[in-house]
């Protein structure tokens, strides 16, 4: 599939729905780029996904720009680089230094930030730079403790206002599309209505004009902790472990590897030599 680039991302607004999926290795991003997905997210859920954390916090740079050089080499598809907690927090200077990461270490066509205003100051020295940012606003699982935990956002109308707010600030900004999460639908749509840019929901209901979700969530790989909001599409983590436990019980029974799955030449065996050095 031909890759998107940014004038055609910022078109499909209120068009064609976009679709954007998490990878962290290259034979995800190979599955998801012949699937037909618009975008491949490289998301600091990488940390609770794969690295075994508790949250996304502890992700460092490095960590995610490992995973995304491999994503990279698993597809040509446009590749979104999720900038871990304090790589944009710190300076200016320090934020173009770490995304500047993600564009010549990785390969990858944009960068995610979470935040609303705060983060305005990062996003437009990105965008001046030549690195195009996407938002990410409602839940934003880096500060979700300060937040209240994993909660849906913008349930009375302050903190809709506050969020409306803060998606129009992106924009204004320079992102070229907002992923909002853990929002009401209806809030969705009011800021989809009101920003030049797409938003992509996750947990924010049909209005958006794009989707995102944990690929281990949609394909039941992931089941320390999935949200409500999650549609398994698929549910694996039984298939898996059956698979194992079946290739564990072949090899203790001795029927893995039968003659199908081994080589079975004829070998002259007689000239090998033996334990005591004899040929
Ligand atoms: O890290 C991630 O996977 C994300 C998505 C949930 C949007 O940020």
């Amino acid at each position: 599939m031909k890759k998107l680039t940014i004038p055609d991302i910022i078109k499909r607004k209120g068009g064609e729905k976009l679709t954007m999926l998490t990878a962290y290795d290259a034979s995800f991003a190979r599955l998801l780029d012949s699937a037909g997905v618009d975008m491949i997210l490289v998301g600091d859920s990488l940390g609770n996904v794969l690295l075994g954390y508790e949250s996304t916090v502890p992700v460092t740079m490095d960590e995610m720009i490992h995973h995304a050089s491999a994503v990279r080499r698993g597809t040509s598809a446009f590749v979104v680089g999720d900038m871990p907690f304090l790589s944009y927090q710190v300076s200016v200077q320090d934020t173009i230094k770490n995304a500047g990461r993600f564009f010549k270490e990785a390969g990858c066509d944009a960068v995610k930030l979470e935040g609303g205003p705060e983060i305005c100051e990062a996003v437009r020295a990105l965008v001046a730079a030549g690195m195009p940012v996407m938002g990410h606003i409602g839940l934003t699982p880096q500060t979700a403790s300060s937040l209240g935990g994993y909660k849906v956002q913008g349930k009375d109308a302050k903190s809709a206002q506050k969020l409306l707010a803060d998606a129009r600030a992106l924009a204004e900004a320079g992102v070229f599309a907002i992923v909002m999460e853990c929002i009401p639908d209806k809030l969705a749509k009011v800021i989809t209505e009101n920003v030049a840019v797409p938003t992509i929901g996750i947990g924010a209901g049909v209005f958006c004009d794009g989707q995102v979700l944990v690929t281990h969530d949609l394909l039941g790989m992931f089941d320390k902790f999935v949200p409500s909001f999650v549609k398994g599409y698929v549910n694996l983590s039984p298939q898996i472990k059956d698979a194992i436990a079946a290739f564990s019980q072949e090899v203790k029974s001795g029927s893995f590897p039968d003659e199908k799955h081994s080589f079975t030449i004829q070998v002259d065996v007689d000239q090998l030599v033996t334990d005591d050095g004899d040929a």
